[in-house]
C-alpha cells in the first residue's frame, strides 16, 4: 500500500514536489486514524493520477515548518516557495477571513467602502513620502530635464481624501482597507508599504465636560469611533480566537501612561510599574528637583512580588541609558544606598535613609532602578519605560514570564497636540512645533483658549491611540472642522510656508463649505494580524513583504531605470 500525502490549500494531504491530478474515491478514514485538524477526517482511495507539472529537481529549499528555517534572504527571494509553509499560508488565509469580518461588520453598521487615489500630491503631513515622476507636462521637446519634473506622491494614509469625502456630505460613514506608503526605516512592525483599516464618520462628538459626565470615555470626543472599533475588534477576536473581549476598553491618558509605564503604548499585561519617588526624598532635594522641573522615578523589584522578572533583572544591561542607575539593596548598604548615586548628588543621613526606606517599603534584597527625568513627559517613552520593556522581553525569552493569553486593549488619550521632540519629523518641522499626529487633529475643547493664547505646550489633542499588548495598533482623532481654526494651526502654530499652506487649500475650502464635524481612525491591519497570528514580525502576515532595508528580493525592486526613460519624465540622472 502507498500513501501520497498531498498538500493543497486546505491542509495537510501532502505531495511536495509536483502538481498532479488524481481520480479516486473520497471516503471517511477509519475511526482510529481520524484527525481533527484540516482534512484529517477523510482520505482518498486513488484510482488514477496524472502528473500535470513536475517540480524542479533542485529546488532552492524544501519549504517545511518542521525544519529549521533556511536563511531569510533566500526565503524572501523565493517567496512563492516559502508561502507553501503551512504557518505562512495559514496567516494569509486568516488575514483574508479578518478582512471579510471587517467588511461585514462595517457594512452592517452603514459604512460605505470607498477607494481613494494612490497617485496623490505631496503635502507636509508627517511621514516622508514616496514620489512618482510623471510625464504629465513633459513634451518630448522639453524632455532633457530643463523643465521642473512633476511628481505624484503616494499617500502615507488616505487622511485628506477621507476627510474630503465626509466634507462632501454625500457619505456619513466611510471605510477602506487602504494601502499606505511611508518612506521610513523598516522594523519588525513597519513596512514601507502597509495596510490600514481606515474609517471616518460625520457628526462625532467633541467631548463632554466632566462636570456633566465624569466617564473617561467621554472626556474627549469621538466615542462613536471608539465604540465601532471596540465592536469590530471584539468580533474579530471572537471569530479568530474564540475570546470574548470586554464591550469597552480601558482609557488612560498619555500623562498617566508615561508616569506609570514610561510608554505611550504600554504593555499592561504585567505590572513592574514606575513610581515617582520625588516626594519621598528629603525636602531640600525635592526643592532642587522642582527648580529644575525634574522628578526622580523608580522601578522597585521585590523578590516576593516579581519573581518572574528577577533573573532578567539581574542580567539587564542599561549602558545605553545615561539617566538610569541600579541599586541593589543589601544589609550593608541599607542606610546609604542613595548616597553618591551618580544621578543625584545627595548625601542622606542614616536617619533620612531609614525614613526613605520606610516610605518606599524598601528592604534588603530589593532592586531599585532609578531615573531622573523632566517632569513633563515628551515623546513615546522614558528611560525606565524602555527598561521595563527590556526586562519583560528578557524574562519572556528565558521562559520565566509567560504573557497573559487574554489580550490587553487600551485607549491612550489626551496626547500633547504639538511636539518639538519627534526626530522623525524634524525634516518637516525645522525646529518649530510639529503636530504630534497630523495637523488636522482637533485640540481638546478645554485647551482651545490656551492654543489661541500661544501656550502651545499646554494644548492636548482629541486623539486616541489603540494599544494592544504594548503595540500601537491604531490611531485616530476628532478633526478640526472650523476652517479658521485649521488656518490658525497651519500659520500660527506650525508656521507653514505659503507654499506648504497652499498645498492644503482644497481642504480649507471644503471646511468652509459647511463641512460636518467629523472624526475617524486607522488600524494597522498588518500589526493586528501579526498579533492574531502570534508572530513577532508583520512580514509573516503580508504575502509579498519588503526586507528590513525596504527592498524586494523577489521582484528585485527598487531598480534603476535607464536614462532615456528618465528623460521622458524630465528627471536628470545625477551620475553617468
Ligand atoms: P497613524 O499614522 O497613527 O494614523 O497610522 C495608523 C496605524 O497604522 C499602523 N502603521 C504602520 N504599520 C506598518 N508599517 C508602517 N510603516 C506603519 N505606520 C503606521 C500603526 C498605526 O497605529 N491617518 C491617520 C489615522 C487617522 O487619524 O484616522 C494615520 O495614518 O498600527
Amino acid at each position: 500500500m502507498s500513501f501520497f500525502p498531498i498538500k493543497d490549500s486546505s491542509g495537510i494531504t501532502q505531495l511536495v514536489k509536483s502538481t498532479i491530478a488524481i481520480e479516486g474515491e473520497v471516503r471517511v478514514r477509519p475511526e482510529q486514524s481520524r484527525r481533527d485538524e484540516g482534512t484529517g477526517q477523510i482520505e482518498v482511495q486513488v484510482n488514477k493520477f496524472t502528473l500535470l507539472n513536475p517540480a524542479h529537481r533542485n529546488m532552492p529549499f524544501i519549504p517545511s515548518d518542521n525544519q529549521t528555517l533556511v536563511n531569510e534572504d533566500l526565503r524572501a527571494r523565493f517567496r512563492y516557495l516559502d508561502l507553501r509553509r503551512t504557518a505562512l499560508a495559514d496567516n494569509i488565509r486568516k488575514r483574508s477571513q479578518v478582512a471579510r469580518t471587517v467588511r461585514d461588520t462595517l457594512h452592517e453598521d452603514g459604512f460605505l467602502e470607498v477607494e481613494t487615489p494612490l497617485l496623490l500630491k505631496s503635502t507636509p503631513e508627517g511621514a516622508r513620502e514616496f514620489l512618482v515622476p510623471s510625464r504629465v507636462g513633459q513634451s518630448t521637446a522639453q524632455h532633457d530635464g530643463k523643465d521642473t519634473p512633476l511628481f505624484y506622491a503616494l499617500p502615507q494614509s488616505p487622511q485628506q481624501p477621507k476627510q474630503l469625502l465626509i466634507c462632501s456630505g454625500a457619505i456619513d460613514k466611510y471605510f477602506q482597507i487602504a494601502k499606505c506608503f511611508r518612506d521610513e526605516d523598516g522594523r519588525k512592525d513597519r513596512q514601507p508599504e502597509f495596510t490600514q483599516i481606515d474609517l471616518e464618520m460625520a457628526f462625532v462628538s467633541w467631548g463632554v465636560d466632566p462636570k456633566i459626565c465624569s466617564s473617561d470615555e467621554w472626556r474627549i470626543g469621538g466615542h462613536e469611533v471608539r465604540a465601532i472599533i471596540e465592536k469590530l475588534v471584539g468580533r474579530i477576536w471572537q471569530q479568530v480566537e474564540g475570546i470574548t473581549l470586554p464591550s469597552s476598553f480601558r482609557v488612560i491618558t498619555y500623562n498617566e501612561a508615561m508616569a506609570r509605564y514610561g510608554s505611550d503604548k504600554p504593555d499592561t499585561r504585567f505590572a513592574l510599574e514606575i513610581q515617582d519617588i520625588t516626594t519621598s526624598l528629603p525636602t531640600h532635594t525635592q526643592a532642587l528637583l522642582e527648580d529644575l522641573g525634574e522628578i526622580l522615578e523608580a522601578i522597585i523589584l521585590r523578590p516576593s512580588e516579581s519573581c518572574s522578572f528577577l533573573r532578567a533583572n539581574d542580567e539587564c544591561s542599561y549602558q545605553n541609558e545615561r539617566n538610569v542607575s541600579r541599586s541593589v539593596i543589601a544589609d550593608n548598604n541599607l542606610l546609604d544606598w542613595l548616597s553618591d548615586n551618580r544621578l543625584i548628588n545627595l548625601k542622606l543621613s542614616g536617619e533620612e535613609h531609614a525614613l526613605l526606606n520606610k516610605t518606599l517599603g524598601v528592604s534588603s534584597g530589593d532592586t531599585l532602578w532609578l531615573s531622573r527625568r523632566r517632569k513633563v513627559p515628551e515623546g513615546g517613552s522614558t528611560a525606565l519605560g524602555r527598561l521595563r520593556t527590556r526586562i519583560s522581553e528578557l524574562a519572556h525569552a528565558r521562559g520565566d514570564y509567560v504573557p497573559h493569553a487574554v489580550p490587553h486593549f487600551l485607549w491612550v488619550t489626551e496626547f500633547p497636540l504639538f511636539t518639538r521632540a519627534d526626530p522623525d519629523k524634524e525634516f518637516l518641522a525645522h525646529g518649530r512645533w510639529s503636530s504630534t499626529h497630523h495637523p488636522f487633529t482637533a485640540p481638546m475643547w478645554q485647551d482651545i483658549e490656551a492654543m489661541y493664547a500661544g501656550r502651545i505646550d499646554q494644548v492636548r489633542g482629541q486623539h486616541y491611540d489603540l494599544v494592544l499588548n504594548g503595540v500601537e495598533i491604531g490611531g485616530g482623532s476628532v478633526r478640526v472642522h472650523d476652517a479658521a481654526m485649521q488656518e490658525y494651526i497651519f500659520s500660527q502654530v506650525l508656521q507653514l510656508s505659503d507654499s506648504e499652506k497652499t498645498s492644503f487649500d482644497h481642504l480649507l475650502h471644503a471646511l468652509k463649505c459647511g463641512a460636518p464635524p467629523h472624526g475617524g481612525i486607522a488600524l494597522g491591519f498588518d500589526r493586528l494580524m501579526a498579533i492574531l497570528c502570534k508572530t513577532p514580525t508583520i512580514r509573516d502576515v503580508i504575502a509579498f513583504p519588503k526586507t528590513g532595508a525596504g527592498t524586494d528580493l523577489l521582484f528585485r525592486s527598487p531598480a534603476a531605470i535607464n536614462k532615456e526613460v528618465l528623460y521622458q519624465y524630465g528627471v536628470r540622472p545625477t551620475r553617468g
